[in-house]
């Protein structure tokens, strides 16, 4: 089985090739990084119009570094949401154009669950693959969610961020303090160096028994301790940093708590956060806790968690029909790829 898989969610042109579920034979990524920085953020328009550009020359190199041949691709997995609309709809038409020009079997794949798939990857030293059940932290720019992976693979939300995700908030004052766009990487490193008890910032909903973050709050707090002149930047960080792995730590714990589900997953561009993989390991609650970490390249947007999810729907005898549509928000995903797969019998 050898899946192509497409992701084109926002603004990185990711494909690749993952041979039985578990073997990355190829990982290639246009990252969009430097047309957006100087916007300080994504915009929908030009990133749609750079995947249309860029996803051929990724498509030849993804095959080319795999070493295999065109014909030699079992099934072909893309992205449909959730994401920005237009980015969406170039990968999601090419998968699918693919899968038709060639006769082969297609899965449209939700992409915050694909970023648990990463896990499954044997890729970077990882050798452990986590089974379900497990408890999925999913921390990117766009989603700070705790979900839940049953054992027959469901994938449910256990709850979310009531505003901002943690990494709109690295990147919004990475960016107010002048490190640039996406800001995470950059706050990270300053972090450290910096003093993570230096300036006082909210941990919101902290006592709560709620799964669910606000991170809204530390935003506006943090942008006012910078303003205000008294900090260096690397405590600004340290501090920063800091308090988003405080409130997500204490979530993880709460709905292994809560599920009595001893396996976490960490997912998403954030969680490449060296700080916060230590933090979620060391947390006391998590003591009989085993927590799986993919490896940093394969937490941020990347094709080959969506030829991973893809492997397994499509082993499983699952399809999607050539129809399919692409959805921005999460809940039209979940509920389009619910109402529209076709399972067909092993
Ligand atoms: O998953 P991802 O690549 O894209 C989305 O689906 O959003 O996540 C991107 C996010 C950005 O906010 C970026 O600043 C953050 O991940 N990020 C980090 C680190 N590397 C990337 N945040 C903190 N520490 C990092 N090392
Ligand atoms: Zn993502």
């Amino acid at each position: 089985m050898i899946i192509l898989g497409i992701e084109s969610s926002c603004d990185d042109t990711s494909i690749a090739i993952v041979k039985n579920g578990e073997e990355l034979l190829s990982l290639v990524t246009s990252s969009q990084d430097e047309i957006h920085a100087k916007f300080g953020g994504v915009v929908p328009e030009i990133a749609s119009r750079n995947h249309l550009l860029k996803l051929p020359v990724v498509f030849d190199s993804a095959i080319e570094k795999a070493g295999i041949s065109i014909d030699d691709i079992t099934g072909v997995a893309a992205t449909c949401g959730p994401g920005l609309l237009g980015s969406l709809l170039v990968g999601l038409m090419a998968a699918k154009s693919f899968a038709m020009a060639r006769d082969l079997p297609f899965i449209g794949i939700n992409h915050l669950e694909a970023h648990l798939f990463a896990a499954r990857l044997k890729y970077g030293g990882v050798e452990e693959i986590p089974e379900p059940p497990f408890i999925g932290l999913l921390v990117s720019g766009g989603h700070t969610s705790l979900a839940l992976v049953d054992e027959n693979y469901n994938f449910e939300i256990l709850g979310s961020t009531r505003d901002d995700a943690a990494g709109e908030v690295f990147d919004k004052i990475g960016r107010i303090m002048g490190l640039g766009y996406p800001g995470g990487k950059a706050v990270a490193q300053a972090a450290i160096n910096g003093n993570p008890d230096a300036i006082k910032l909210p941990r919101a909903l902290h006592h709560s028994k709620k799964i669910e973050f606000s991170f809204s709050g530390l935003k506006t707090a943090a942008a006012r301790a910078w303003n205000s002149g008294d900090y260096s930047i690397n405590d600004m960080c340290a501090s920063l940093e800091a308090a988003i792995i405080d409130s997500l730590v204490k979530k993880t714990a709460l709905a292994v708590r809560e599920t009595g589900i001893t396996k976490v997953v960490m997912a998403g561009g954030v969680c490449a956060n060296q700080n916060l993989r230590k933090s979620v390991k060391a947390a006391k609650a998590m003591k009989n806790v085993q927590v799986y970490t993919p490896h940093p390249l394969l937490c941020t947007d990347n094709g080959a968690m969506v030829a991973a999810l893809g492997s397994f729907r499509l082993a499983n005898g699952e399809r999607s029909p050539l129809s399919l549509n692409a959805y921005p928000s999460l809940p039209k995903v979940m509920k389009a790829l619910k109402e529209e797969t076709i399972s067909e019998s092993k």
